[in-house]
């Protein structure tokens, strides 16, 4: 499929050189299984589940059909005082995946949605039991919230922020966890367990109750594959339960498998309590995100409201939306039923193996990873993030589509990626940073 020049024009894409695109637009027209197909009609391999959102492999059939019947069925339902089965069902089916009692589950229709109506759940939350002066949040240097206000606020990448103001009082920023002396770890970093301890001084910086959520991402993802170090995520949720703060997992990337488990918190045996998630939960193929939160946290805000009136004053006009709870019920079952948090989790050594495989080149700063996430860092060239750039343009000419941060490229295969898949990725990446 050829498209006029001219025609790309009018489309603003987010998170792109526009100019660059325009001038040598890289489009994709079909994709199936590990594969897409450009508008030239070349193959490539899929590096990075899409956009860390098709863990199952591109165009289930499965999936599709749902989509289809529901939307023949019953395209759309209002979100506020109505309902229909498919939303119930797929509460139920992401609460059996949660750890612990995470069993209620809000809809949106995005990761940043996600991430700022757990903002608001977490005030509402400390509101409903009278300590409504926790107004400070705390995140992470580094941190990928999303882009709506609230999640740009807790973002820690400073492109996200630096254009658009204060954006939101009353945010704290952990340092982030990078550091050099973990370089090239496998796995959990053996040191930095004590930055979690920047919360403890918080508190005293701002008060015993006055913060209301810590955000984490369990694996920073989008800002470079940031594995937390050991005992890190354990210290940030013992200081949270000193002073009843929430903590809130952002799964967005991690969720569904991506680590080996369900969720990171289970991976890595800390319960949050609440769960962001997006992306895989509908395998990509409609826009989806959710909030998982404990039993308690529903029940305080359900109970601190006056009977008769309305709890809980957030939602979307495409909350739970049934083409894409069809979407969502049908990714989880291909999920179950074909084994695939399994499978990612037996490939993961493979995998980790070939990423880890590529430390020998010059041109490698550092490697990063755990299950099916890596992060490759190059050198840095004339600027920061400009080799990255350039990088990710490489690897798409040679047939891999990888997403890059700055200087990293961000691997996150679909679970159903096959052992020569996996080196063929390794291969093409290679070749293509051998060249620096
Ligand atoms: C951890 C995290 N939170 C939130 C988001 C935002 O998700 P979305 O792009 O669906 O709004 C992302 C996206 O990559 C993410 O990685």
């Amino acid at each position: 499929m050829n498209v006029a020049l001219e025609s790309l024009e009018q489309h603003w894409l987010p998170f792109t050189n526009n100019r660059e695109f325009k001038r040598e637009p890289r489009l994709f027209v079909r994709a199936s299984g590990m594969h897409y197909w450009s508008q030239t009609g070349q193959k490539i391999l899929d590096g990075s589940s899409g956009l860390f959102t098709t863990a199952a492999g591109h165009c289930r059939p499965e999936i599709a059909k749902a989509v289809g019947e529901q939307l023949g069925t019953l395209d759309f339902t209002p979100s506020f005082m109505r309902g229909h089965p498919g939303a119930f069902a797929l509460a139920n089916a992401v609460a059996r995946l949660t750890p612990k009692d995470l069993n209620r589950v809000f809809f949106c229709n995005s990761g940043s949605e996600a991430v700022d109506t757990a903002i608001k759940i977490a005030f509402a939350y400390h509101l409903a039991r009278k300590e409504g002066q926790r107004t400070y949040l705390v995140s992470r240097e580094r941190a990928y919230h999303g882009v709506n206000m609230g999640g740009t606020a807790l973002s820690g990448m400073v492109k996200n922020r630096e254009a658009f103001g204060a954006v939101m009082p009353g945010v704290l920023h952990l340092r982030h966890t990078l550091l050099p002396e973990n370089r090239l770890s496998r796995g959990m970093g053996a040191r930095g367990v004590e930055l979690a301890d920047d919360l403890q001084r918080f508190v005293q910086l701002v008060g015993e109750k006055r913060i209301a959520a810590v955000f984490v991402e369990p694996i920073a993802g989008s800002t470079g594959v940031l594995v937390p170090p050991r005992g890190y995520l354990e210290r940030i949720r013992e200081i949270c339960d000193r002073y009843g703060i929430l903590l809130v997992f952002d799964e967005v990337i991690c969720g569904f498998g991506r680590t080996g488990a369900p969720f990171a918190a289970e991976s890595f045996g800390v319960t949050p309590d609440l769960i962001t998630m997006a992306k895989a939960l509908t395998n990509g193929a409609q826009p989806m995100g959710a909030v998982a939160v404990r039993e308690g946290i529903y029940q305080t805000i359900v109970d601190g409201a006056p009977d008769g009136a309305t709890e809980f004053f957030h939602g979307y006009t495409y909350s739970a939306h049934p083409a894409a709870c069809a979407a969502g019920l049908a990714t989880l079952k291909i999920y179950e039923t074909e084994g695939l948090f399994a499978r990612g989790r037996e490939l993961s050594p493979y995998f980790q193996d070939a990423m880890f495989g590529l430390q020998d080149l010059p041109a490698v700063a550092d490697v990063r990873g755990f299950g099916m996430l890596a992060g490759v860092e190059v050198k840095p060239g004339t600027a920061p993030g400009a080799r990255g750039a350039e990088l990710q343009a490489k690897l798409f000419d040679r047939g891999l589509h990888v997403k890059t941060t700055g200087d990293v490229a961000i691997i996150a295969p679909a679970f159903i990626a096959s052992k020569e898949d996996i080196d063929e990725i390794a291969a093409i990446l290679r070749e293509a940073i051998a060249a620096y």
